[in-house]
């Protein structure tokens, strides 16, 4: 589809300054304790996706960061925002459950009047993407099937349970990305051999990425419908997201990768009520 044709509709993303931010422990691959980190350099990278957000038209609210919460930083995991609905997030890893209700409290102080907390295990965003026409959960590593059926409960919506096997991609939103409507991208290495053929069915027009543009934290991408924000290690990616009429722009979030994330982590959208 010709870019002329992509249409940006602004959005409203929360996001945490990473003020604390720091490798102390490892919950995924990626993070190495011994490797030191640098956090002014990950509050300067991250103020600058921040204003590529703000310049593009979308609206960012910023939830303050708690210390000894070093993961805050990635704001997709502490809820899911649905038509206006907060489902608080649940965390499998001790290090990060006092998370939840720093999220949750900010939503009750600023005008959001229909929270859950949850009863099962979901990592909000981070593992429940949403297109036009269903909720995408991953399972595998973090957020439980039981979290899944809550979230379908409460939102309504019909969630599709994905499974992934890679532990490199072990939320959702590192092995796909929604980019407009019912449109997607993902690496199909990253789930089961049942997932994937899920995904087909539903999906086969979606851009096939490659485990080379996920490791390149590629998939973990925001898009507006116009403007696909992703890291700038993602050039292939870029490419051909070019030719499918989308304006990649790429963000340097290296610092971020420590941790195990990059754009997507680090954003959480709260989607107003229809
Ligand atoms: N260190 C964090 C963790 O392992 C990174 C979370 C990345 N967030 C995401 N939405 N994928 O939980």
């Amino acid at each position: 589809m010709p870019t002329a044709l992509r249409t940006a509709r602004p959005r409203r993303y929360l996001m945490c300054r990473p003020a604390y931010f720091d490798v102390t422990y490892a919950i995924n691959p990626w993070m190495n304790p011994d490797k030191p980190v640098d956090t002014g350099l990950a509050v300067a990278q991250w103020q600058q996706l921040h204003d590529a957000l703000v310049e593009a038209g979308h609206t960012v609210d910023l939830i303050d960061p708690v210390p000894g919460l070093p993961d805050m930083v990635y704001a997709a995991n502490g809820a899911t925002v649905v038509d206006g609905k907060v489902l608080g997030a649940r965390f499998r890893n001790a290090e990060r459950a006092a998370e939840g209700a720093a999220y949750l409290d900010w939503f009750r102080d600023h005008g959001f009047t229909d929270t859950r907390e949850p009863s099962h295990l979901n990592e909000g965003e981070g593992d429940i993407l949403t297109t036009r026409s269903y909720l995408l959960a991953g399972h595998g590593f973090r957020s439980s099937t039981a979290g899944h059926r809550e979230a379908q409960e409460y939102f309504g919506r019909q969630v599709i349970s994905l499974e992934l096997t890679d532990p490199r991609f072990y939320h959702l939103d590192t092995a796909l990305a929604v980019l407009d409507g019912d449109e997607i991208m993902y690496n199909p290495s990253a789930f089961s051999a049942d997932s994937r053929a899920t995904l087909r069915r539903l999906f086969p027009d979606a851009i096939l990425a490659t485990p080379d543009d996920a490791a390149a934290f590629g998939l973990n991408a925001l898009s507006d419908g116009r403007n696909v924000f992703l890291s700038e290690t993602a050039q292939p990616l870029a490419g051909r997201l070019r030719e499918h009429g989308y304006t990649p722009h790429l963000i340097n979030l290296s610092e971020l990768f420590k941790g195990g994330g990059s754009v997507k982590c680090c954003t959480l959208e709260l989607r107003p009520a229809a």
